[in-house]
């Protein structure tokens, strides 16, 4: 595949803007940022720019928008759904350089960071100051503010803090025209009209080019404790949860797996087996708090009606080994093969009948295929990933994806809509909402010149 050459005007513009060693052209060097980590999506771009400032982006904006080439805007390239990767020709706006972090405001409980600051980077800025950051998930090493906040990602925690945009108090864009908006007071109260923050967010870079983000942090609760519960069915574990959360205020994650997904996590990250025997549904749950939670939580699982077994984790070796069991799951199944992957929610009390329909749904597209299904138990999450439907992939997911409207669900829960699913965006949002959105796109950016193809269907 050769890269659609850009214009010399152009790539003359990029260097100025950002530095010519920051304006990447040659195959060898662009290869890593055209490609989604599942190897599901490639694209070769026109080049790659790796801006350092906000100004920067303007400047890379405002050239591209000159010039009528459109941009895609990547984080750490640990999307999902094809959003952060190019069709053919776009100029790859790589933000990994915008990795300043500032000084944690105690005062106000918030911290500025720039978009290309890793998760893992900002929990640690923020626990050195003795507070944390409440969204957590399984690609925090790579995964960056910016794409968290493109996709308003979801993750672990959500149970007990909520999704990105919850921890979104400012942030500063690029918009199509170049011209940069800057709300990064950080107020906790702001009544002035439209959230523009808000509506960037999950907005999956068609927007603005999120630069920079204020974030709210949260109390850091080290004392922490960790329960796998081994349960004889979906519905079973999911029926456990309403109990635990009553009991246990600290609670912070409720996650779902099944034997299948646990077997591929031991077969390939070679773990032991958490219990003696063999069982078919698991819910692992967290608490956190300032205090031990231990007790609360062994008393609250014991009497959690179906339980077959559990086992609890104190120490934190103990508790990674368990969350080993949920987390290694998106990384064992790409070991597998390359997934079908959905990301699909539904309001809880429809999560066991979706659970119920999944296998036989997808059964009667693709007989051969292997559904392996996990989840974020307390928002009606699952993670729907599907193995060896070779041809019949885009069969499985209308399968699904219908059979999740059908349950009055969403066919993107946390990880965007992307390339991927954009086709299907009419299944969870009205005739009447995807024009609004559309006109929202159109004002801000008349060129379709941010991220085109990505989210919003073609007309
Ligand atoms: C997860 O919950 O582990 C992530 O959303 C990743 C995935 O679904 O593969
Ligand atoms: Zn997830």
């Amino acid at each position: 595949m050769t890269a659609p050459a850009l214009d010399a005007g152009l790539l003359g513009a990029l260097r100025e803007a950002v530095g010519a060693e920051h304006v990447l052209v040659e195959a060898d060097l662009t290869a890593s940022y055209e490609t989604d980590w599942t190897g599901r999506f490639t694209g070769r771009a026109g080049c790659v720019v790796r801006p350092a400032s906000t100004e920067q982006v303007a400047a890379v904006v405002r050239a591209c928008a000159a010039a009528g080439v459109p941009i895609v805007v990547q984080g750490g390239n640990t999307g999902l759904v094809g959003g952060a990767t190019p069709a053919g020709g776009e100029v790859l706006l790589s933000l990994t350089r915008l990795d300043e972090l500032g000084e944690v405001d105690r005062a106000g409980g918030q911290v500025s960071a720039g978009a290309g600051v890793t998760l893992a980077d900002l929990q640690k800025h923020a626990r050195s100051a003795g507070l944390d950051f409440g969204v957590d998930l399984a690609a925090r090493d790579s995964a960056t503010v910016g794409g968290l906040v493109a996709t308003n990602a979801g993750g672990i925690r959500v149970l007990r803090y909520g999704s990105m945009r919850a921890q979104l108090l400012g942030a500063e864009a690029v918009l199509a025209d170049g011209s940069v908006v800057s709300r990064m007071a950080g107020l906790l109260k702001d009544g002035t009209g439209y959230d523009l923050v808000s509506l960037l967010c999950g907005s999956e870079g068609t927007l603005g080019v999120v630069t920079k983000v204020r974030l709210r942090l949260v109390p850091r609760l080290a004392s922490r404790a960790v329960a796998l519960l081994a349960m004889p069915d979906a519905d079973a574990a999911i029926a456990v949860l309403p109990g635990l959360r009553e009991r246990l205020p600290h609670l912070s994650a409720a996650e779902l797996l099944f034997a299948p997904g646990l077997a591929l996590v031991r077969k390939h990250g070679h773990l032991p087996a958490p219990f003696g025997e063999e069982h078919p549904a698991f819910l692992l749950v967290e608490c956190a708090d300032r205090l031990d939670p231990t007790d609360a939580l062994v008393e609250a699982v014991s009497e959690a009606e179906g339980l077959l077994d559990a086992t609890v984790a104190t120490d934190s070796a103990g508790q990674r080994a368990l969350w080993a069991y949920r987390e290694q799951h998106t990384e064992a199944i790409s070991a597998e093969g390359v997934p079908v992957k959905l990301d699909v929610s539904v309001p809880t009390g429809r999560l066991p009948e979706l659970v119920a329909r999944l296998a036989p749904t997808i059964a009667a597209v693709a007989p051969d295929a292997r559904p392996i299904v996990f989840g974020h138990v307390n928002e009606g999450n699952l993670h729907v990933n599907v193995l060896d439907a070779g041809e019949l992939a885009e069969q499985v997911t209308a399968a699904v994806l219908h059979l999740v409207a059908g349950l009055e669900g969403s066919i993107s829960s946390e990880h965007g809509v992307g390339r991927a699913k954009c086709e299907y965006l009419g299944l969870s949002r009205s005739r009447t909402e995807i024009a609004a959105m559309r006109a929202i796109k159109d004002a801000l950016d008349p060129a379709g010149l941010l991220n085109p193809g990505v989210l919003l269907p073609a007309r």
